[in-house]
């Protein structure tokens, strides 16, 4: 294929030419979700993972911005996830994702409906504006590590809020801390919840992360070109114990567990991973 490639492209017009990309990624590749038993490893093999520093996320994320804006706009339901086509606002699992968010920012929020939070993996800021209107009364202060072409663009989209791209925002503390949809990505994730952990003065939230029951931890790779990311990532799939257990060993206390009911299929793995949401307290708080 890659001898033809160049000059079928040379002669295909542009629109074309990714239509054809699409399709052929669609019917004739590999599977959006497969485990890679090489495990992290497999990203130095693999030029196409390229994480999620990439323009193709940043343009996808800039596109969507003004719908989602609108889509999550007066009294309606809020059942919709930014990474969808933003057609509908009553997905089930979207609207549950979004009212758990509604509840943890309850439990978190303290005297005087003050709030300090961390949205570790938070994108452009898209949790900002959900908890604005879920929780209107609350005196939210901000704070969103992402990747750096993220994090700039976050500055741009939630003025006065605080989008830094590395860890330096570790240092500070925090009512809240959330990794929603993004522990996972990183490849010592014991080690960042453990630092997760220590930058919370209250609570921490780990959700959207695809666990499993019984088989060990183990690593997948997404390959996200449906969105348009052109880009792949590798990610864990973490077994619900291992968690725990790292959890306590953080000091990180269970407060309540959630069901997210995301449950894509991964290619090749031993056991089929389910989305779970877990809402720890600082033991300090509890003792
Ligand atoms: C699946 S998206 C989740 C976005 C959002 N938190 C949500 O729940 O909808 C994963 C996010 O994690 C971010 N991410 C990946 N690796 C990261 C890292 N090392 N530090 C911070 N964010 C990271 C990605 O850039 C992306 O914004």
């Amino acid at each position: 294929m890659s001898g033809i490639k160049e000059p079928i492209r040379m002669l295909m017009p542009p629109l074309l030419w990714q239509a054809a990309k699409r399709l052929h990624r669609t019917f004739l590749s590999k599977s959006e979700w497969e485990a890679v038993p090489e495990g992290w490893s497999y990203g130095q093999t693999h030029p196409e993972v390229k994480g999620w520093n990439v323009e193709g996320v940043l343009k996808v994320y800039q596109k969507k911005w003004p719908r989602f804006l609108e889509m999550i706009s007066g009294p309606g339901p809020l059942g919709l996830a930014h990474e969808s086509e933003l057609s509908s606002r009553e997905e089930l699992v979207s609207h549950n994702i979004v009212m758990s968010f509604g509840y943890v920012l309850s439990v978190a929020t303290g005297a005087g409906r003050r709030l300090k939070m961390l949205d570790w993996g938070g994108g452009v800021g898209h949790y900002f504006h959900l908890a604005q209107r879920l929780h209107p009364d609350i005196k939210l202060e901000y704070h969103c590590k992402d990747v750096p072409l993220l994090a700039e663009q976050g500055r741009v989209f939630c003025p006065g809020q605080h989008f830094s791209a590395d860890e330096v925002c570790l240092d500070d503390s925090y009512d809240l801390v959330m990794a929603s949809g993004s522990m996972h990505f990183t490849e010592d994730w014991h080690g960042l919840l453990g630092r997760l952990a220590k930058a919370s003065s209250g609570y921490v939230y780990v959700t959207l992360l695809p666990t499993v029951l019984k088989v060990p931890s183990f690593v997948f790779v997404q390959r996200p070109y449906a969105y348009g990311y052109e880009t792949e990532y590798l990610s864990w799939c973490v077994n619900r114990d291992e968690l725990l257990t790292a959890a306590r060993e953080h000091s990180l206390l269970l407060v309540r567990e959630m069901v997210v009911g995301h449950q894509p299929l991964i290619m090749g793995a031993q056991e089929q991973n389910v989305y779970r949401g877990f809402l720890f307290s600082k033991q300090s708080l509890a003792s």
